[in-house]
């Protein structure tokens, strides 16, 4: 099966076999089948995270599980499970919708609920964490249904337990979130507050929040429906203070900010800019020209064009500025 369509870089790879499954007892069966073959496995949602540099022989398992419903509420919070099929970005307007806050800053972010806490999806200040309260989880081997709280998920920048130690060993089902009743506005990242003054908000809601946030994205992150990508391909290295010292006395305009253990966040992008890649394209393969973290396919790119480009980056930003730039894609 063309593999094109259901990843957001438009990657012509195939999969052995293709399937879909929309309940718990169809995945059982198809991991029954799978397991019978003795080939590989992966399930797939909305294929936003994920280059595929060559083809798949194995079993490609795309999870359809649907609904959203509130499970409790108390005082302050109210109880969202939504299936790990649904839509992000449309699970994040029903929770607009109901008044719930807690989600607004990730508006549109492409993908579904099961895939959020993989790599703990974060934006414009927020993380999954802040408003994860448990997941369930189909083991794969044994067909047992797992429940993860919180402190379970391991969660950590752009990480989880699902990235590590469990790579490939779950399916996650559904996903329960802790929406807030009454809102806390998180407008810590700069760009918002700027973005809220334009677009003249008097009242702060919610909606104006996600608004801008959507305003923020869409002028400088490709839509794949137009330029095939997979949002920022590397992470923002970490490093310690003293390597962010002597960067910075050599790199005055270096983008950083302070995080925990005394250590610094870098901009990728800004290094990656500085090495001049901003707007590069060889045949299909490029870096967008508004954003130098995020990698384009322009159409007939194949998975190993764009890795090695990928490559490249790596490369140029350790030999200028000593920084180690490590993949936030998933690599397939
Ligand atoms: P997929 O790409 O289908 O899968 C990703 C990984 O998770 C794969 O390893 C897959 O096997 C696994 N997986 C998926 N679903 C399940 C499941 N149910 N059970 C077990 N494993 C599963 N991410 C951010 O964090 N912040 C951003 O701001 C952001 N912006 C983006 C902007 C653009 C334009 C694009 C294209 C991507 C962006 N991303 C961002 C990345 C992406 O949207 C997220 O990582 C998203 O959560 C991926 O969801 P998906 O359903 O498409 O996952
Ligand atoms: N910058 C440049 N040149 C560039 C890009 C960025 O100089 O080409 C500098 C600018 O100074 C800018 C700063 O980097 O102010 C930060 O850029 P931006 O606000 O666009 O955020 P980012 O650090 O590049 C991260 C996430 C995004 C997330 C945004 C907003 C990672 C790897 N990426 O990008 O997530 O949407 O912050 O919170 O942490 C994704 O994971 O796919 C993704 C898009």
């Amino acid at each position: 099966v063309l593999l094109k369509s259901y990843n957001t870089f438009g990657i012509g790879a195939h999969a052995r076999y293709f399937a879909t499954f929309a309940s718990v007892e169809d995945l059982m069966d198809l991991t029954a089948q799978q397991q019978r073959s003795n080939l590989p496995r992966m399930i797939l949602g909305g294929g936003s995270n994920i280059l595929f540099t060559g083809d798949f022989n194995g079993w490609m398992l795309k999870n359809e599980l649907k609904g959203i419903t509130v499970v409790k509420e108390d005082n302050d919070y109210v109880y969202v499970k939504a299936g790990a099929g649904e839509n992000w970005h449309g699970f994040v307007q029903h929770c607009i919708a109901l008044q719930l806050g807690g989600v607004e800053n990730l508006s549109l972010i492409p993908g579904n609920v099961g895939a959020s806490p993989m790599q703990n999806i974060g934006a414009y200040g927020v993380e999954i964490k802040d408003v994860f309260h448990e997941l369930e989880a189909l083991h794969l081997d044994d067909n047992r249904i797992v429940t993860f709280n919180n402190a379970d998920c391991q969660f950590g920048y752009r990480e989880s337990v699902f990235k590590r130690q469990y790579r490939n060993q779950f399916a996650i089902l559904s996903v329960t979130y802790r929406l807030s009743k009454k809102p806390h506005f998180n407008t810590s990242y700069g760009a918002i507050n700027e973005e809220l003054q334009r677009m003249d908000v008097q009242t702060l809601s919610i909606q104006a929040i996600s608004q801008a946030v959507i305003n923020i994205r869409s002028s400088k992150l490709p839509n794949p429906a137009e330029i095939g990508n997979a949002g920022s391909f590397f992470k923002n290295p970490t490093i310690p203070k003293e390597q962010y010292e002597a960067l910075h006395a050599a790199f005055p305009q270096l983008v950083a900010y302070p995080v925990a253990n005394h250590a610094f966040k870098l901009a990728a992008g800004w290094l990656i800019e500085q090495c001049g890649w901003k707007g590069y394209r060889k045949g299909d393969a490029g870096v967008h020209a508004k954003q130098a973290l995020v990698l384009v396919n322009y159409g007939g790119a194949t998975g190993k064009e764009i890795y090695r480009l990928s490559q490249k980056v790596v490369d140029s930003v350790q030999a200028k500025f000593g920084v180690e730039l490590e993949r936030e894609v998933n690599i397939a």
